[in-house]
């Protein structure tokens, strides 16, 4: 007779332990996860956001998804975004992930999922950078939004071998960046300047990383792109519709990303076509399109379920196997059909 599995709960510095001792293979779990949505191997449907209509800048967002492969899991995430947590040095994104035996459909597992969301968000970040750039691991770095996501991907940036030649750093909250290039130093002994207008950070700069918390985009001017730089674009809604037009656009999944009034989305709305996109980040790797180094490459992730899954699963079989995942006896208490 089968049995119901053992619920865990895996709390977030269990997260952090074995993410921690398992760059490498987080970053692969992620590589692995793209490529088997390019596949066919993973089911995605829309993420779900719930709004709240007096408070239009908070939402939680839930994303189901499946993925097969060697992982043959399901489950959801589902993330929290309060952007005025901040302001009581509170992060502005919580989040849980839920994971799902595909054989029963039981859930297995609940897990702290704010740093599993943020690490895949970075390493997806890195992965892009490493293949969309001319020159990977060198050149000039400008971080547009200082918060947890900036510091996240800039942490990968720096594990997977990135030297910077010069940092420039520009938040609407000075203070932020401020606090950002404190850390940078402490951290890394990377000397970052604090720039006072986006056109300053991102003149010259090689690699600009946009982590912002914008609503609507505010980057119009194409000029600022002209000498040709990868973007990040890993807050989706902060180039206008010229900018992107004028650029190589590189997605992590072309329907969900021209969703959600991104500013992929906005331009598809004002041409009426998707010509602009070259392909995913799969295509790139998989090199099904050229990258075109005369024009500014801009990545921009959806930001896929299917991530936090593969992150999360991984993360759930190391904790387990270290006994660091906390068992719940009789979860489900109830499970016997008779
Ligand atoms: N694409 C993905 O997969 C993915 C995943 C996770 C998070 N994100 C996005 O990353 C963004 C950053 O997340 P976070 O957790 O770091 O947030 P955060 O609140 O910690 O940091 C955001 C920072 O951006 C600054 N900012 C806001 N608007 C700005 C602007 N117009 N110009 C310059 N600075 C500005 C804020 O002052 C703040 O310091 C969010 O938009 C989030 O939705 C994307």
């Amino acid at each position: 007779m089968a049995a119901a599995p053992t619920f865990y709960v895996v709390s977030g510095s269990t997260v952090k332990g074995v993410i921690g001792g398992n760059r490498d293979l987080v970053f692969d779990a992620v590589e692995t996860a793209y490529r088997l949505h390019s596949a066919g191997s993973s089911i995605n449907p829309d993420s779900y956001f719930l709004r709240y209509p007096d408070e239009p800048r908070n939402r939680i967002i839930a994303l189901p998804a499946h993925l097969g492969g060697a992982i043959q899991k399901s489950g959801i995430k589902w993330i929290s975004s309060f952007p005025e947590n901040t302001a009581a040095n509170l992060a502005r994104a919580s989040a849980v992930q839920i994971l799902n035996d595909s054989t029963t459909g039981y859930p297995l597992a609940c897990i702290e999922a704010s740093l599993i969301s943020a690490t895949r968000t970075a390493a997806s970040a890195a992965l892009a950078a490493e293949h969309i750039s001319p020159d990977p691991f060198a050149g000039s770095l400008c971080v547009v939004g200082t918060g947890l996501i900036a510091r996240t991907t800039v942490e990968w940036l720096k594990l997977r071998g990135w030297q910077f030649s010069q940092v420039n750093l520009y938040d609407l909250n000075q203070g932020e960046a401020e606090r950002f290039r404190k850390w940078l130093h402490e951290q890394y002994n990377v000397q970052a300047v604090v720039k006072n207008s986006l056109a300053d950070a991102i003149s010259g700069s090689s690699l600009i990383l946009f982590a912002t918390t914008a609503l609507e985009p505010y980057l119009a001017d194409a000029k600022l792109l002209e000498h040709a730089p990868t973007v990040l674009h890993l807050s989706l809604r902060d180039i206008c519709t010229d900018v992107i037009l004028a650029s190589q656009n590189i997605v992590d999944d072309v329907e969900h990303c021209l969703k959600a009034r991104t500013s992929v989305h906005l331009a598809e709305i004002e041409t009426g076509n998707r010509d602009f996109i070259s392909g995913t980040l799969v295509d790139a790797l998989e090199k099904k399109f050229a990258i075109d180094l005369n024009r500014p490459r801009i990545f921009s992730p959806f930001g896929l379920g299917i991530l936090d899954l593969a992150v999360a699963s991984f993360v759930l079989d190391a904790a387990i196997a270290s006994k660091a995942a906390i068992a719940v006896p009789d979860f489900f208490s109830n499970s016997a059909r008779w």
